[in-house]
């Protein structure tokens, strides 16, 4: 058995004493990361399982859940690239962060971004990769996840993210402190009433391709740090661009 602060050769647990102190920054290990996922392994694979990290770091346990899903989907839509990757995408689109470290969240968001380019051989510029983008500026939130707050003292909030078939995804924002009620709600009076007659979508948006999608990143020019992977040169433009068409 390993002692819970065991790292893996190359990683690195601690950053600084004083981002220890001032935040209790110690990123779990690898192998511990995996072991937890290991226990929602069902969800884990399943593109639509919401995951919320509540201080996500660098985002170790999303990283885990969205390789494996990355390859579950690989798997199941074998047949079918169109649908690989809308559900590859609806698979990030599930995964959810706050932080408060804006250097964490920008890591946050480019690991996520990696790990999906890898998975579905991306270029940096690809439509897809931009669309993934546009989701993780959405779902990975700077913030107070104990205030529920962002950093300049609004209310977190969390896009909703459904696929609808044939190409077309559906969002709708909530309000973090509702969310954490739905599960209260249950066993109590309240269980009469449909989720959508308690809890209210703050905002709803118009039906969205994988395009609006990366047209919307360039719009508010939402922009990852460079990383290793963006340097790889793309690999499926060309089937993107037929796909994104249907
Ligand atoms: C113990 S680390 C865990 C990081 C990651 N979840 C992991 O397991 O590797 C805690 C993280 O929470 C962040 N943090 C501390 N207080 C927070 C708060 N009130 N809201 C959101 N994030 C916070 C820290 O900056 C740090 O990155």
């Amino acid at each position: 058995m390993r002692a819970h602060n065991d790292a893996e050769a190359g990683e690195s647990l601690v950053r600084s004493r004083q981002r220890v102190i001032e935040h209790g920054e110690v990123f779990t290990p690898r192998w511990l990361v995996r072991d937890m996922v290991d226990l929602v392994v069902d969800e884990a694979t399943r593109a639509d399982a919401r995951f919320l990290e509540p201080a996500c770091g660098s985002g170790n346990f999303l990283v885990e859940v969205l390789e494996r899903r990355l390859d579950a989907m690989r798997g199941r839509y074998r047949c079918s690239p169109f649908e690989h990757r809308h559900a590859s995408l609806l698979g990030l689109m599930c995964l959810y962060g706050i932080e408060l470290l804006p250097d964490n969240v920008a890591e946050c968001r480019a690991n996520l971004l990696d790990v999906f380019r890898a998975g579905l051989g991306l270029g940096p510029d690809d439509e897809w990769a931009r669309a993934a983008r546009t989701v993780l500026a959405a779902n990975i939130v700077q913030g107070d996840a104990l205030k529920m707050q962002t950093v300049d003292g609004r209310p977190i909030e969390f896009a909703e993210w459904a696929y609808l078939g044939r190409g077309k995804f559906q969002r709708r924002d909530f309000a973090y402190k509702d969310l954490t009620q739905r599960s209260l709600a249950g066993g109590t009076l309240f269980d009469q009433f449909d989720e959508d007659e308690l809890f209210a979508p703050v905002r709803s948006h118009p039906v969205m391709t994988v395009g609006d999608l990366a047209a919307m990143g360039e719009e508010r020019s939402v922009t990852a740090p460079v990383t290793a992977s963006d340097r790889t040169s793309p690999a499926c433009t060309s089937a993107t661009a037929a796909e994104s068409g249907r």
